[in-house]
């Protein structure tokens, strides 16, 4: 593998307009200060210093791609409430096209932390997990069907809220393969059936056990053929935090170690491998290589608070000067930081 070929890549990803259907939120952070506990209950009072909201969830994946210079169109549902309008109008801050549907019998997807003392003190969830409707179904897909020509690549990002039915999911997978395009799946849930003919499926090595009920005895490479006997796709890639990722195509298979670097929030990692991962295909790269800088761009973004994104020119600086794959491992000289 070659620095100069993963450099192109990058360079040729630019502009790639990629379709990103999934479940979306909003993250919500209220920061304050603790003085006293309340006399109504023994809970801290916390007055609130600043407060401020990030685009999460499939969200996260449409502000990643962006960030990195692809051309993302968000395809979901939100409520109708306050959570909804707060993500249009961050996603109309950032310049993020999208085709949302507003649902008003179900809430805007939403985790709200209280932080004090650099801690969190609670966290405070908005959802409904149900699947949308048949006729919210019908309409997401007649809203891709439409948009289908714009776009080069797709990608699903499930966090089981309910917007990836198993119908809706097996239709756009279907779709979208008809149009000879990918699509790149980052799934959840015990039953991998729904994502048949997704091009690639990103699960961390939790989700890729549960998936494949392997809980005692587990071994990674069984675990990715297994998958890929399920979805009979291009590959399996299953990230693995802090040791980085494993890619496993029919023929060939590559751990992929991370960079080390100080972490400071893991949080939304796995959006940046998707992000990355569909940009550097659409820019043609192949598998490998698409692999290789998405488990960069990931290293990077865990490097800093919440749910963070990564420029292409950042992605650039941590592309090491030599590449070798040898026994199954990708290893790289790091670059002088
Ligand atoms: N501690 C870490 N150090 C370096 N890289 C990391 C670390 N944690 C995660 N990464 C990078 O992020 C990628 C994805 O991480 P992980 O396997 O935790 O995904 P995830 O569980 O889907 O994340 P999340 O659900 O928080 O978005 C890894 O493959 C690796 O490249
Ligand atoms: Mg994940």
């Amino acid at each position: 593998m070659n620095n100069k070929n993963l450099l192109k890549i990058v360079e040729a990803w630019k502009g790639k307009r990629v379709g990103i259907l999934g479940d979306i939120m909003l993250d919500e952070y209220i920061i304050g200060k603790v003085s006293r506990i309340s006399p109504e209950a023994p809970v801290p009072i916390v007055e609130v210093e600043e407060e401020y909201s990030l685009l999460g969830g499939a969200s996260n994946v449409a502000n990643n791609i962006k960030s990195l210079l692809g051309e993302p169109i968000l395809f979901g549902v939100i409520g109708k409430d306050r959570g909804g309008e707060k993500i249009i109008n961050l996603l109309r801050e950032k310049g993020i096209i999208s085709k949302l549907y507003i649902d008003r019998n179900r809430p805007t997807t939403q985790k709200t932390r209280v932080i004090a003392l650099n801690q969190q003190v609670v966290r405070i969830d908005k959802e409904v997990k149900d699947f949308i409707s048949e006729e919210i179904e019908e309409i997401v897909f007649q809203n891709i069907e439409e948009n289908i020509k714009e776009i080069d690549i797709f990608i699903l990002s499930d966090y089981a809220k309910g917007v990836l039915t198993p119908k809706l999911t097996s239709e756009v997978i279907n779709l979208i393969k008809s149009k000879r395009k990918k699509v790149i799946v980052d799934p959840k849930g015990r039953d991998y059936r729904k994502y048949k003919g997704a091009s690639i499926i990103t699960p961390n090595e939790r989700e890729a056990q549960i998936a494949v009920n392997m809980e005692e005895n587990f071994d990674l490479i069984t675990c990715a053929k297994k998958l890929w006997d399920i979805t009979k796709g291009e590959g399996v890639i299953i990230t693995r935090g802090e040791k980085g990722m494993f890619l496993f195509e029919p023929n060939s298979q590559v751990f992929i170690p991370a960079l080390s670097s100080p972490v400071r929030d893991v949080t939304g990692a796995g959006d940046t491998v998707v992000a990355t991962l569909s940009l550097a295909l659409a820019g043609g790269g192949n598998l490998l290589e698409s692999a290789v800088l998405s488990n960069f761009s990931a290293s990077i973004t865990v490097k800093k608070l919440g749910t963070a994104t990564v420029s292409p020119d950042e992605l650039i600086s941590v592309i090491p000067e030599s590449l070798e794959i040898r026994d199954g491992w990708v290893f790289f000289k790091k670059n002088k930081e």
